[in-house]
């Protein structure tokens, strides 16, 4: 078995190293969702076909895996891979590059540069950007064929069944049913996905993926986190449970050109599910013997099947460790609808970005969308969720801290103990100003960051986003109490009005560090505005209110930055 390697040697880690150096020098191991031996991390998006323009459903699997990758490098990951890219092969993208009346090649070059675009455009930090069209991805795929091939696990076979293009997936019996479609016209469909689909009988050849359900169980046994969350694991549980049998591998090259020709055999290709499937073992370098295994896999539930059954099948076949995890997110519907071309409720993507800013867009889809459930895209609801929960909790607070009224000299302030004692009772209570309030106000403070670090870690961003989002509140509810514009104009209270505002600005400090992975522009106008460091914005400067329990270190009397502006405009409705 080919083991894990901990030197990652290729090109796809510069850019991330790039835009990340200055904060690694400052990263201590913490327990993130990175291996914990060699600190290295392996994260993946699904790769997207390209017979279609992007939308929302795709930026959110990219989305999901960015928030979780920053993560990773702000928890202290030396080696973090994180990658997407497109899928460019099969049935259904050589039909759309005849519709559209291009070159396969030239139709894939389009398409794959908009959801480039579009990651670029939502700040989607990824360190390497595949295609299955490359020169480097063709050669992992043979060498895998060879592999299943040469193991035994591949033979020439008859194949008769039902396949849908839409899915490019072949199907039983059992998976699909009829439906009258419009005109009486009875349609056999999958039953998963309503997909339309179509004879084929053919010779080809099949994978021996009815032999792999013990492997597949064991994998599941050992692994509780093999698939998450739980109720995906059951699912898959199931379909082993149900029965596999062998799946086609390949089809006939006169029905499908666009591919990857079985090697040895150029009458057949390969069957792009096998080919796209590998496309993360081409990130990690695969076959060269350094390559960097295995990976998490951020999927969502509609492609299940294909990464929990099929991929750690092929895997383990071929002598290779099967996925660490299989992260699989449930669905965007519009309006509580599915989305579709036909009913003309597909959010584009690239619009909303350009209407909500990409911190707006990925904060809203990570603050409503959920692993377990679907969730429903509304532009009120983003609108509303923006405006209360950026422009009224995180903006408001940074403003009314910062403002000049009540910070003149613009400096983190000074914390004076004597009015907020670490212990209360060494204090003469005729001192101490603090409330029993703002105490469990830091404490929740506190707390923070092993709270958003378990959320991040199980992918529940949405959990870690409500944390913080309640933590400041608290913040704005504590400056609420002591009215530091009241406290301004008298001169004498100037210790605890400093005092108060380090207490605001420390919480807005923690915030902004464990906002960076959903929102990172916006994180970093915020830490720059309250003067921190691109290289303080780690883990390990998580520990707050340092002034408070006697510590050297902490932020007091360090100038501010730059206001640069508003740091979230409140958005209009639109009509
Ligand atoms: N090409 C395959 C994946 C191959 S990975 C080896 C594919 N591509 S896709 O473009 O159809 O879908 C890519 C991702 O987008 C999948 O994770 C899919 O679940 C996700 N989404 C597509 N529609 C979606 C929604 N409406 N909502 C959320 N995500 C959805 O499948």
């Amino acid at each position: 078995m080919l083991a894990l390697i901990c030197q990652m040697k290729t090109a796809a880690s510069a850019k991330c190293v790039q835009k990340l150096h200055k904060v690694w020098k400052h990263f201590q191991p913490v327990r993130c969702l990175s291996n914990m031996q060699t600190n290295e991390s392996f994260l993946t998006t699904p790769i997207f076909y390209v017979n279609a323009v992007p939308h929302i459903g795709h930026l959110y699997s990219a989305v999901v895996g960015d928030a979780a990758h920053r993560w990773q490098c702000i928890c202290g990951a030396k080696q973090a891979i994180f990658s997407t890219g497109t899928d460019e092969h099969g049935l259904k993208v050589q039909q759309a590059a005849e519709a559209a009346k291009l070159p396969p090649l030239q139709f894939c070059n389009e398409v794959s540069q908009k959801f480039k675009y579009l990651f670029d455009a939502n700040d989607i930090a990824y360190t390497d950007y595949v295609r299955t069209t490359e020169d480097r991805h063709n050669r992992a795929v043979n060498h895998i064929w060879k592999k299943l091939y040469d193991g035994g696990y591949i033979y020439q076979g008859e194949y008769e069944g039902w396949y849908s293009t839409a899915d490019e997936a072949f199907l039983s019996n059992q998976q699909v049913h009829d439906v009258t479609v419009d005109g009486g016209n009875v349609q056999k469909v999958s039953i998963e996905t309503g997909n339309p689909v179509e004879w084929t009988s053919e010779k080809n050849y099949m994978f021996r993926l009815s032999q792999m359900g013990p492997q597949l169980l064991e994998w599941l046994h050992t692994n509780p986190e093999a698939v998450r969350p739980s109720k995906f694991y059951a699912i898959t549980k199931k379909y082993i449970e149900e029965g596999l049998q062998d799946l086609s591998v390949s089809r006939q090259r006169e029905r499908l050109k666009w591919g990857i020709p079985v090697p040895d055999d150029p009458s057949q290709t390969i069957y792009v599910w096998l080919d796209a499937l590998v496309n993360y073992l081409t990130v990690g370098g695969y076959p060269d013997k350094q390559h960097v295994w295995p990976a998490i896999h951020i999927v969502g539930k509609d492609i299940l099947r294909f990464h929990a059954i099929y991929w750690p099948s092929f895997l383990m076949a071929a002598g290779l460790q099967p996925p660490a995890s299989v992260i699989c997110h449930s669905h965007w519907t519009m309006n509580n609808y599915k989305m579709s071309k036909s009913r003309g409720n597909v959010v584009d993507p690239l619009d909303r970005t350009h209407r909500y800013t990409s911190d707006g867009l990925r904060y809203f889809l990570l603050r409503e969308g959920t692993l377990h459930s679907d969730g429903d895209y509304n532009d009120d609801r983003l609108v509303n969720t923006l405006n209360a929960d950026l422009g009224d909790t995180l903006g408001n607070l940074l403003s009314r801290v910062t403002a000049k009224s009540i910070n003149p000299q613009q400096v983190f302030p000074q914390f004076h103990s004597d009015l907020f004692p670490w212990q209360p009772s060494s204090s003469s209570s005729t001192v101490v100003r603090a409330l029993q309030e703002d105490y469990d106000l830091i404490e929740s403070v506190q707390k923070l960051p092993d709270t958003v670090n378990m959320h991040y870690r199980n992918f529940e961003f949405h959990k870690a986003l409500e944390a913080i989002m309640t933590c400041l509140r608290s913040t704005n509810g504590f400056v609420n109490r002591h009215q530091p514009w009241t406290l301004a104009k008298n001169p004498h209270e100037k210790p605890w009005l400093d005092t108060t505002n380090h207490v605001t600005m420390e919480t807005l400090r923690v915030c902004g560090i464990l906002l960076q992975p959903v929102i990172p522009k916006m994180a970093d106008k915020l830490l720059n505005r309250l003067g921190i460091g691109e290289n303080e914005r780690t883990w390990v400067y998580l520990e707050s209110f340092k002034t408070y329990h006697g510590k050297a270190g902490g932020y007091d009397g360090r100038q501010l930055g730059n206001s640069g502006g508003i740091l979230f405009k409140k958005i209009k409705q639109i009509e």
